[in-house]
């Protein structure tokens, strides 16, 4: 057999300044073992971490990061340990919703640590490297891609049972970014309003994640249904003007009491989404105003009111999801 070639460094030898690596090599060098840690120490957060599921939506707005952390607080109501990633760099806003506002990075031995919010549930957010959360960061390509692989490698996220990851709106690359670096991603779940220009970019959405190889875990119509309440006479009936004009008879109770959810928008769009794809439906959420009161003052409508309506839905919606965890197996995308 023939053997390999050796090339044997002789400190004697007069000509050994040739077998000196080059700076440029040696950045090279050093490149290529930055990369190799970061790829290990990303192996080894995809084997702590147990589940990693991403949230996306073709459209802005339609409630990604309520949604998020919703899910997020719903899965540690029920004991688990969760962590959220706000890959949102333009316009982060899941540390508000945490209840983090204003924190900034913590890092330790050159490990970045989450910081904890409501629940316990572990919080890394782009915003924590905000100087003034009124600036958005401007980073284009490589950049904004190479910050978002070192916030997945870097980050100290220790044993966790579920990994939310919130992205901005779109198709865009950071979804392809973390699918690359982040291994065995359960699943997306997508979220939809009932409105159609939502629903038209959904889809997409799911066609983008063939393109990706993760499986969608589901679609979640969420600003779902506005539920109003009241009192009138026991055991009579009450007509209520809904939107459109369209009249709504409900029953009250023998404590005179009545609830009725109205369609605000549209009725079961998201589950038409789904069912046109052949993916599953994971349930609605109702239109809350607590969300709005709570993004603006930092209590989650889970934690003000855990037994409320929202947290009933959004309970439903996480079993649907550790459900289809349960049956999907991802391919992933092998990592490079
Ligand atoms: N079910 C709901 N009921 C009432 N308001 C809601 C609901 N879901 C979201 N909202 C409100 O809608 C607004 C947008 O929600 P959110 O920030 O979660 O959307 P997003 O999809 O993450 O937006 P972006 O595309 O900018 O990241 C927020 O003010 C939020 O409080
Ligand atoms: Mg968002």
């Amino acid at each position: 057999m023939a053997e390999p070639p050796v090339s044997i460094h002789n400190p004697n030898d007069d000509d050994s300044s040739n077998q000196r690596a080059s700076p440029q090599q040696q950045k090279q060098m050093e490149q290529a073992y930055a990369q190799m840690k970061r790829k290990m120490s990303m192996q080894e957060i995809g084997r702590k971490i147990k589940h990693k599921i991403m949230v996306l939506s073709g459209k802005g707005g339609v409630g990604k990061s309520t949604v998020s952390t919703g899910l997020a607080l719903s899965l540690a109501q029920q004991g688990n340990s969760v962590g959220i990633l706000d890959i949102d760099i333009t316009g982060p806003n899941v540390p508000k919703m945490m209840g983090l506002d204003g924190r900034r990075l913590h890092v330790e031995e050159g490990r970045i640590h989450p910081a904890q919010g409501h629940l316990g549930v572990k919080v890394i957010s782009m915003a924590f490297l905000l100087e003034d959360e009124d600036t958005p960061v401007v980073w284009r390509g490589p950049i904004k891609l190479g910050a978002i692989q070192q916030f997945i490698g870097d980050v100290e996220w220790g044993e966790l049972d579920y990994l939310i990851i919130d992205f901005p709106p779109g198709t865009s690359d950071e979804p392809l970014t973390v699918a690359q670096s982040l291994p065995d991603i359960d699943g997306m779940v997508i979220v939809t309003t009932p409105q159609d220009v939502a629903l038209l970019d959904s889809r997409k959405s799911i066609t983008f994640s063939e393109s990706l190889k993760v499986p969608v875990l589901g679609v979640v119509e969420n600003m779902s249904g506005y539920t109003i309440s009241g009192k009138t006479a026991a055991s009579s009936e009450v007509t209520i003007a809904g939107p459109g004009g369209k009249s709504h008879k409900v029953s009250s109770d023998a404590d005179g009491n009545f609830s009725v959810t109205l369609d605000i928008f549209k009725e079961g769009g998201g589950k038409d989404t789904a069912e046109e794809f052949g993916v599953p439906f994971l349930g609605a959420l109702p239109f809350d105003p607590g969300f709005v009161r709570g993004g603006d003052d930092g209590v989650h409508r889970i934690v003000s009111e855990p037994e409320g309506e929202s947290a009933k839905a959004f309970s439903k919606v996480v079993e649907s999801i550790i459900d289809q965890i349960g049956e999907s197996s991802s391919e992933g995308l092998e990592i490079i």
